[in-house]
Parts: C-alpha cells; structure tokens; sequence
C-alpha cells in the first residue's frame, strides 16, 4: 500500500485525514512543528485507528529535514497542510505568512524533486475565489482578489503548483478548496484546538457552550441574505477527511494539476448555526448582534458536482452531526488538549 507524508499532518484537518487513510490501509508519516498542534493530537490518531504513525517534528521550510524524511521513508505523494490560517494574524503579520506559506510549498517541491516523488494535494481555501466570483462557486472560475495576505499565499501557492506542473509533466498536483470545515470525529478524541480567542464561528459558538466565553457576536445582521446573517458552506470535517482519501487515490493515478471544491454545496447563514447547536445539543449560546466583520462577505458556498463527478466523493453528514460533534468534542476536552 501506498505512504502518504502530511506535512502539517498533527493539525486539525491533518489528524482526521490521517485518521480516514489509515483506515483506507494507507501508511501515513507526519511531520510538523507544532506551531499550531501538539504530539497529542497525533497520539490520539493512533489510538482511533489502532496503527502507529511515523512522526517528525521538524519546520517543512527545512529543506536537509525534508530530504532526511524522503530518504528514511519511500513517499509515495505528499499532502500539503503545513501553513499559518488566522487571517486577522496575516494582516498584522503579513512577512510572517508569506513566508511560512509560501516557502514551505518551495521547499516541499523542491525536496520532492530531488527525492523523486512526484505526486502532490494542497490545502486550498474557498478565498481563492475571492470577491468577484458568483455563487456558487465552480472550480473553473478565475481565482478572484482577496482582502488578506492568508488569502493572497493560497492564491500564490496554487499558482505556484501549477506552473511547476506545467514545467514537469510527471508532476500530479490536486488542488483542494476547503469551504468551512466544522466539526470533529464522532470519538471526541480529536478535533480543532484553536490557542488564544477563536476566529472561526464553529469554536467560538462551542467555546461559549461551554463556559469558556461569556457570548457569541454574530458579524452583522443587515446582509442581502434571508435572515440578514452571512451563510457559509460548512463541511464536517469527517467529509472533508474522506475527500482526501479519494484525491490520493486521484493523484496516484493521474498527472497534471486538478482543482476540486471540498464543500456541501448548501449555504447555512450564521443564526441558523446557532439556532441548530443549542437544538441539537440543548445548551444555550447566548449571542448579540455586532458590527459586519471586515473583509466577511455576505455568502460562500460551493458548487461540489465536479469532484462527484470525478472522484466519486460527496458529504453523508448534515449540520445536525456537525454541530453535535462539535459539541462532543468542546465538552470532552474543554481546554482543547491541554485537558
Ligand atoms: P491547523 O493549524 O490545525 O494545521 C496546520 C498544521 O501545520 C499545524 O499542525 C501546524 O503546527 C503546522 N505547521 C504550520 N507551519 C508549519 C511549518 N512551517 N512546518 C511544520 N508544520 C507547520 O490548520 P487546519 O485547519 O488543519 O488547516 C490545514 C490547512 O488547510 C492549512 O493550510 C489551512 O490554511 C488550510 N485551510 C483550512 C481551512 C479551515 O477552515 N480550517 C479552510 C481552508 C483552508
Ligand atoms: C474565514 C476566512 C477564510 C478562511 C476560513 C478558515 C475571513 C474573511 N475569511 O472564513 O479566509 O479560509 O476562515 O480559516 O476571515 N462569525 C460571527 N461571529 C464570530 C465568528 C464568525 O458572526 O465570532 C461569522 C462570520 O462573520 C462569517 C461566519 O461566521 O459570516 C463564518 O466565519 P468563519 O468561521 O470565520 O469563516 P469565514 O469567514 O467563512
């Protein structure tokens, strides 16, 4: 069976879909600095699927690390989570995410090249499609103008990865636009552990379930949407995790560069998120209405036939699994790892 090197693979989508190719009978390694996970996370990989995983803690712009982990271990492709994704941080620190973002993908390509292996997936993002595109959004539209620098390194490195396959023809390259991944696996044993004050509205909500906060702003109410709040195409990120088991085996069969969108294809607005958390899971989240966030748009949402249609994947849970497992995690674990 194939090996499969997640690069930022202790992370939040990494350790689920390391969890799901483990179950597929993939051999996975992951390496990762931690900046944004812990080596509990991946304890925890290995306690769900009951197999060891191969780990290095190691910065993926290091490139002598990289050629040490393709020589000690007989990679057959490459998933490329490692990067920095909280986009008020990207604005304030804009050197910072470029570099991260941007020289990790270098340096992975370039290592890749010298070891030989030549079969990549990244970890795109729906900002891509920026402000100008129509929803719902197909995978063949230009990618648009971001508001924030973590937007702008997701646009590069996609650029980047396609005209490296471009000049390469054996290269395969599997570009994946997440839309919002929410959500954790059914176990509670792993999920999003977000340090500091959450950015994302699924934490936040959870955090504020529990205890952890006092209440949920909702970023404005005044949008052309049917109850004014900002909908979103929220993904469980079980699914998310399974469409990455398929794209590998897309990308072991194929050259070229691919794009696929990751997402339901059904928009939920953000009261209809906070209405179905304190339904399905009977607690309260108290919130207020604030301000629009800048940058926010009033609606993202997929269009998800294309990666139906080739890779045969499509989402099996609905935002009732995705709020209860949220849930299930934030109560089990309400300090995130750190118990
Ligand atoms: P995450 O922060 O949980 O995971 C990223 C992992 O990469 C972390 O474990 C972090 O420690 C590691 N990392 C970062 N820089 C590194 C470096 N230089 N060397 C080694 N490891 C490094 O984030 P996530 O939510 O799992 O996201 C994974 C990828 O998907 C990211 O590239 C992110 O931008 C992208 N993405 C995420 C979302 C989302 O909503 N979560 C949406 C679209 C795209
Ligand atoms: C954000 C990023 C996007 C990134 C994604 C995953 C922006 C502009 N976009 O997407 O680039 O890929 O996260 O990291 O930041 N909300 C509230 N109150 C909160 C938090 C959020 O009302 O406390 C609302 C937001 O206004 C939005 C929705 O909830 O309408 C979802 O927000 P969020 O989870 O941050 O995701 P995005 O903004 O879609």
């Amino acid at each position: 069976m194939s090996t499969v090197l997640l690069a930022g693979g202790a992370g939040y989508i990494g350790s689920h879909t390391a969890v799901e190719l483990l179950a597929a009978g993939y051999d996975v390694v992951i390496a990762d600095n931690y900046s944004n996970s812990c080596p509990e996370a991946v304890k925890r990989v290995e306690e769900i699927s009951g197999k060891s995983v191969r780990t290095y803690e190691c910065d993926i712009k290091d490139s002598a690390e990289l050629d040490r982990i393709f020589s000690e271990n007989s990679i057959d492709a490459v998933i490329h989570f490692a990067g920095l994704k909280a986009v008020g941080e990207s604005v304030a620190k804009p050197v910072l995410y470029y570099r991260n973002n941007i020289d990790t993908t270098l340096s992975l390509l370039e290592s890749m090249e010298r070891a030989g292996v030549k079969r990549i997936i990244f970890s795109s993002s729906a900002t891509v499609y920026g402000e100008e595109n129509p929803v719902p959004y197909t995978e063949e539209m230009p990618r648009g103008t971001c508001t924030n620098p973590y937007g702008w390194t997701k646009v590069m490195m996609e650029q980047i990865l396609e005209d490296a396959a471009r000049a390469d023809k054996e290269l395969a390259v599997v570009l994946l636009r997440y839309f919002n991944p929410i959500g954790a696996h059914p176990s509670g044993r792993i999920g999003e552990d977000p340090q500091g004050i959450p950015n994302n509205l699924m934490p936040y909500v959870s955090q504020v379930a529990v205890g952890r906060r006092e209440k949920l702003t909702i970023f404005g109410n005044d949008y052309d949407t049917p109850d004014g709040t900002a909908r979103r195409d929220y993904i469980h990120v079980v699914d998310l995790a399974k469409g990455h088991v398929k794209a590998i085996g897309y990308v072991l069969e194929h050259s070229g560069v691919e794009v696929f969108n990751l997402g339901t294809g059904t928009p939920y607005s953000v009261t209809e998120i906070v209405d179905t958390f304190e339904k399905v899971n009977g607690v309260p989240v108290p919130h207020v209405y604030g301000e629009r966030r800048p940058g926010d748009l009033p609606e993202s949402y997929a269009n998800a036939d294309k990666a139906l249609a080739v890779l045969g994947w499509q989402t099996e849970k609905d935002l009732s699994d995705m709020c209860r497992d949220a849930w299930n995690w934030q109560k089990n674990n309400p300090n995130g790892y750190n118990k």
